[in-house]
């Protein structure tokens, strides 16, 4: 079997809180009530950080992300803290992208300015639609005015790395509404453009009462489909199911997350993933687990040592670690730094990886190289080469040298292509 191979690493820090949950949202956002603690929050943050380094060790940042709920609730001074506590620990790639999530309702003037000064150079606002009725009926907290006055202080702080979210298939949303909402976004000369499909998640307010008025899927993907052409001519190039970028815009942290590249997780909630090589062919699995009884010189993976399976210690070419946070913010920030603060740790094993990886890669338009796929599953192209050739027989992918790319039949049932791998 082919040893893994540790591909880039991300940082995502999750950031719980919001001012009014949004009946369609199944983030692990909170409604904030009175003050929010975000002195201890970041204090939680390094502690949590400073338990997961010894995973990383020696390995380079190449984007972070500040995700959540409401990141931009925090003030700017938290983020300036938690950034610098990080470059203390962590090695960031020069001109790593730092992205911090936004909501128009919560911009004032001055706060972009000192973002940026504190090492955020992209912003993703979460605009959702310009139509005012749409943002009521979605529950948002700011109205379209509001939102294109936040854009437009954070370009006047000089942050020119924007992202808009915009959603489609909203309740009594007709095609020429979702066309609006595209040129009033592309009036703002955004960098990027996350376009999604409204989907009614379990547990949300809306799966429970759903509103009326909801396209149906023929409708949705008519409406997808022009959104696409719109998007194009104005020149934004799709290169995932939901995403469009101008020339050199594209996300360089969602693209590790869809080219099955490591990330740790940090704050409530998190999830990471992180790659564990075999060193000098002794199984990372075994490696894991003797820390967790010595103090050699790599026992730093101690606190993680006895979560891995015996499963995952069979595999000889290394091993790769999912490992979640306590969702709870309360709960979060009176355990990070302990084993009590990890919801959970799941070693990937080896039948689990080629549907994960494509799960991932299938999102992205120019689909996968195989020689990427083999380094970071740790399988063999010959391991999914009968399902391989089943979606080129169906017309859902096209190989093209080493690379797959899906096919436009193969987007539209991307979730029938996927299952090939289960
Ligand atoms: C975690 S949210 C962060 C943005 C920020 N909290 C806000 O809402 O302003 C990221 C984006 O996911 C999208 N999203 C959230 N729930 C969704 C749903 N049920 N269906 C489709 N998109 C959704 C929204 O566009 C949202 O801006
Ligand atoms: S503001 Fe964003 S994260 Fe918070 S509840 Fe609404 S969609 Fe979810």
């Amino acid at each position: 079997m082919p040893h893994l191979s540790p591909p880039p690493l991300s940082l995502y820090v999750h950031l719980p809180w919001c001012v009014r949950k949004c009946p369609y949202c199944d983030f692990n956002s909170h409604e904030g009530r009175g003050p929010l603690p975000f002195d201890a929050y970041v204090d939680a943050l390094i502690r949590d950080l400073d338990h997961d380094l010894p995973l990383v060790w020696g390995r380079t940042v190449h984007s972070v992300f500040f995700g959540g709920g409401t990141p931009s609730l925090f003030p700017p001074e938290a983020i300036d803290r938690f950034l610098q506590e990080a470059s203390a620990r962590l090695r960031f790639v020069p001109g790593c992208e730092v992205t911090l999530e936004t909501n128009p309702g919560t911009a004032e003037h001055g706060r972009f300015e000192l973002y940026r000064e504190a090492g955020i150079n992209r912003l993703s606002f979460g605009i959702q639609s310009f139509d005012d009725g749409s943002l009521r009926r979605l529950g948002r907290i700011h109205d379209s005015r509001e939102a294109e006055a936040a854009v437009k202080l954070a370009q006047d702080a000089g942050l020119d790395n924007l992202n808009l979210d915009l959603m489609y298939a909203l309740p009594e949303q007709t095609l020429a509404m979702a066309e609006r909402d595209l040129e009033r976004a592309f009036a703002l000369r955004p960098a990027h453009i996350s376009h999604y499909q409204l989907t009614l998640e379990p547990n949300t307010v809306f799966a429970a009462r759903p509103p009326s008025g909801i396209p149906d899927e023929d409708h949705s993907w008519e409406m997808q489909e022009h959104c696409q052409a719109l998007l194009a001519d104005a020149g934004y190039a799709q290169y995932e199911v939901s995403a469009y970028a101008r020339d050199g815009r594209r996300c360089a942290h969602n693209l590790n997350y869809w080219h099955y590249g490591d990330y740790l997780g940090i704050g409530a909630g998190a999830h990471g993933k992180i790659t564990l090589p075999a060193v000098d062919d002794v199984p990372s699995a075994r490696i894991f687990d003797a820390h967790a009884r010595s103090a050699g010189p790599a026992e730093t993976l101690a606190a993680s040592g006895d979560r891995v399976d015996s499963d995952a210690a069979q595999d000889p070419g290394g091993i790769i670690l999912r490992r979640w946070k306590q969702k709870h913010p309360a709960r979060y920030i009176a355990d990070a730094g302990t084993d009590a603060a990890i919801g959970g740790d799941d070693p990937v094993t080896p039948e689990r990886r080629a549907f994960e990886y494509m799960l991932n890669a299938l999102r992205l338009v120019d689909g996968f190289r195989l020689g990427e796929f083999i380094a970071r599953t740790g399988l063999a192209a010959d391991d999914i080469r009968p399902q391989l050739e089943t979606a080129v027989e169906r017309g859902w992918l096209e190989q093209d040298g080493n690379r797959l790319r899906p096919t436009e039949l193969g987007r539209r049932f991307t979730n029938d292509v996927i299952a090939l791998f289960l």
